[in-house]
């Protein structure tokens, strides 16, 4: 790796080695352009977006070099041909999270349009006054806001279990509020502010067991550990392409066929729909019935080769790799004068969420930014979370597959930089 003052020396890693860190490296070439004057970028942003191997862009070209056009709809050469790409993707998709039926592959816009789309067409039908809908403290934005609207909307209720003083969800609180109301459950696989891995296969059982359907925000989950939606047996997950070194503007809905088939269509337009008269519509089957409008062909076509790449690698070794980055770069942090870390559960995806004694978040990432190194400041869309920890923001780095340990290295000069300035 060249910086703008030479390579970084490699400490011997058994784990960097048994990942082949270098040769995935080279397989994304954003990590090699230098920014801010010639300095290498120490990308540790990764919970905002991925960045994407040449596997992804290279895929994307090829679809629109030679197979790009409208899906379902022609009788020509390319159209099958697009056709093709796009529902082989599906089966892709199925086949990464272990669903039974591509009929149970939606494709979206990502986790928010995944969320929106459960909230909008199964609550509409399934949520009456006085009903309840169980979410957690750590959930972003966009697992809170499509609840409150339909609890507006119907008169519900929003109910959210708390977590503990690390972020981890207080289970007693969470069993203690579901009741013959709750309609449904919804949590985050992984938060996106904390790390916090939540334990989703309990908070299931739990939910099940009361007779809640399940919605999992898979955003943060998917890009760092195994799914298998069967084996899980929640009733919906939905997850982004994007985060996992994937197109934007791409996602995945998983619901159970039995569901999904009960439920009403959420956006009306074309595929969706069998016939059209004015006088009545008959819907087009799963998962047809969700995907109103020419789909993001090219992004699911690249969204297919990026799960493709990740399962060459392996979800497991990616997982290992990355919590052996989580825990170099939790030490190395704490031992930082001034760090806070905010969120130290005991199970923790690859995110570091911290504050420093008298300096702004936002400052921490400006000055950082100065030196290459990128990092998250903010809310992270999750303002009643930094409420609970009594901050208005937090600094985050967050590690992917191909990060260092020189890069938390990196951020660790970085940061004492920073309190050299702030002294
Ligand atoms: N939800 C994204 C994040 O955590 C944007 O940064």
């Amino acid at each position: 790796m060249t910086t703008a003052t030479g390579t970084l020396p490699r400490s011997a890693s058994l784990i960097q080695d048994f990942l082949d860190v270098d040769r995935i490296r080279d397989d994304f070439p954003i990590l090699h352009h230098p920014v801010r004057g010639g300095r290498a970028l120490v990308y540790l942003d990764n919970a905002a977006t991925t960045q994407k191997p040449r596997q992804v862009i290279d895929r994307i070209v090829r679809y629109y070099s030679e197979e790009n056009s409208n899906v379902h709809r022609g009788v020509h050469y390319l159209s099958e041909v697009a056709t093709d790409a796009y529902e082989k993707a599906r089966t892709t998709v199925k086949r990464f999270i272990g669903a039974s039926d591509e009929k149970e592959i939606v494709f979206t816009r990502g986790t928010t349009e995944g969320i929106n789309l459960v909230a909008q067409s199964w609550g509409r039908k399934n949520v009456g006054a006085g009903d309840e809908i169980l979410i957690t403290a750590i959930e972003h934005h966009s697992n809170i806001v499509p609840w409150q609207l339909l609890c507006e909307e119907k008169g519900a209720r929003l109910r959210v279990a708390p977590v503990n003083d690390s972020g981890e969800l207080v289970l007693e609180e969470f069993a203690r509020l579901l009741t013959p109301r709750t309609k449904l459950v919804a949590f985050g696989h992984a938060s996106n502010a904390l790390g916090t891995i939540n334990p989703i296969r309990k908070m299931i059982g739990l939910a099940h067991a009361a007779g809640a359907v399940v919605l999992i925000d898979g955003a943060q989950g998917v890009p760092h550990l195994h799914i298998d939606v069967r084996d899980l047996d929640c009733d919906f997950y939905a997850f982004s392409g994007h985060k996992v070194y994937g197109p934007t503007g791409t996602g995945v809905l998983y619901g159970k066929e039995a569901i999904l088939d009960a439920m009403p269509p959420w956006q009306g337009g074309g595929d969706m729909i069998l016939s059209v008269s004015f006088e009545k519509t008959t819907y087009n089957a799963l998962p047809y019935k969700f995907e109103a409008g020419t789909p993001n062909i090219e992004g699911v076509v690249g969204l297919a080769a990026a799960l493709d790449y990740v399962s060459a690698i392996g979800i497991d070794a990616i997982a290992t790799h990355e919590q052996d980055l989580l825990h170099y770069a939790t030490k190395r942090l704490l031992a930082v004068e001034g760090v806070r870390i905010i969120g130290t559960a005991a199970e923790k995806a690859s995110v570091i969420s911290f504050v420093l004694e008298g300096v702004h978040p936002h400052d921490i990432g400006t000055i950082l930014d100065q030196e290459g190194i990128a990092i998250r400041t903010g809310h992270h869309c999750a303002q009643p979370l930094m409420m609970r920890f009594n901050v208005p923001a937090t600094a985050r780095a967050s590690f992917a597959m191909y990060n260092t340990r020189e890069e938390a290295d990196a951020l660790i000069v970085g940061l004492q930089k920073v309190m050299e300035l702030f002294r």
